[in-house]
């Protein structure tokens, strides 16, 4: 269970820390090379720095955005909760479209505004609290999904990942980052390979930064050499995260899980999304409907400040892409494991 898992060494990362008057971030576009915190001050800068990647992954940005909105409050006169609210809704729709392909970003400001509708004279400390609460049940869940996951992988197993799942993407612990975690602790884990992840390379930098810092030695492969890997044998699981679970298990994540969710079937590996259910949203009812984000194609011209690409030529960077159900063996949130995920599984344990 996730108290056999000593959290001192496999916890250590805090991508977001909340000072009482600024929301500071861990600058994820320096790592791993330079460890430097952006200091927000207003909403504005928490979702430009979302929209930057200064802050990403789905927990942490719905973490970020709602101490953005705990510090939208300062320049806001209102007797209660009611009346702050609209003064405060401008703020919160610039925040929700920093990016959108996360639901954990609507999610947590959907929770912001329900408890200040409601909030009296204190609905600065009622924001504040609610923002803190996000950040606490995210660790939780992340700990407790860890122990979950990990009790589905056999000993000596070879795992896969993608992108960032870590606690620089969460509130700590991570996701799928979580289970290898807790997975390696237990002995269920021989070998982690991570996914480089391009073009933003959150493996090759921030996944393989993070393992290191738990003494984990990971195994970086390009994106392009994960179905050859898979055909020798060496991976028994893929364990990745998401952006947004949909009312039938598609499941939403970084560009990339598609073709490892389809090269694992192929080659017998079974595949694991892990999230917490604030990343499930039951009124989407389908893969197709999810908004998936396209950046600017410049992001691909070069690595690092350095250009790689031809000149004058036209990219096309969908940063997100959509697994099917029908390819996920198991759905770990902190509710539990859903196995073989589809609509009926999926209402079983969301509701309508
Ligand atoms: O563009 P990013 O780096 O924000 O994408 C992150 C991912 O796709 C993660 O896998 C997902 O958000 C889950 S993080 C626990």
């Amino acid at each position: 269970m996730s108290q056999d898992i000593d959290f001192d060494r496999y916890d250590r990362i805090r991508p977001i820390r909340w000072t009482g008057d600024a929301l500071e971030l861990l600058d994820q576009r320096k790592l791993p090379f330079e460890v430097d915190y952006v200091r927000c001050t207003d909403s504005d800068e928490v979702a430009a720095a979302i929209h930057a990647l200064t802050v990403r992954g789905a927990p942490a940005i719905g973490i970020s955005a709602a101490w953005g909105v705990v510090l939208a409050t300062r320049d806001v006169q209102a007797d209660s909760g009611a009346q702050a609210l609209p003064l405060l809704e401008p703020a919160m729709q610039r925040l929700n479209a920093a990016r959108p392909t996360a639901v954990n970003l609507a999610w947590a400001l959907a929770r912001m505004r329900r408890v200040l509708a409601t909030a009296g004279a204190d609905w600065r400390e009622v924001l504040a609290r609610e923002a803190q609460a996000i950040s606490d049940e995210d660790l939780a869940a992340n700990r407790h999904m860890g122990a979950l996951g990990a009790a589905l992988i056999a000993p000596g197993s070879g795992v896969m990942t993608h992108c960032n799942t870590g606690s620089l993407a969460t509130a700590g612990f991570g996701t799928a980052l979580g289970v290898i975690r807790a997975g390696v602790a237990q002995g269920r884990i021989g070998k982690v390979y991570a996914g480089e992840t391009r073009p933003w390379l959150q493996g090759a930098r921030l996944t393989s930064w993070e393992l290191q810092q738990d003494g984990i030695a990971p195994t970086l492969v390009a994106d392009a050499a994960a179905a050859h890997l898979m055909k020798t044998g060496a991976v028994q699981w893929v364990v990745v995260g998401a952006d947004r679970i949909c009312a039938n298990g598609d499941t939403a994540n970084k560009i990339g899980t598609y073709q490892l969710a389809i090269s694992a079937r192929h080659h017998g590996a079974k595949f694991m999304v892990v999230a917490p259910s604030s990343t499930v949203d039951m009124d989407t009812p389908s893969g197709e409907a999810i908004e998936i984000e396209e950046r600017d194609p410049g992001e691909m011209f070069a690595i690092g400040g350095v250009r790689t690409a031809a000149h004058d030529i036209v990219a096309w960077n969908p940063v997100f892409d959509v697994t099917p159900h029908d390819l996920i063996d198991a759905i770990v949130t902190e509710k539990g494991v859903i196995e073989h995920p589809d609509a009926a599984a999926m209402r079983a344990a969301f509701g309508g």
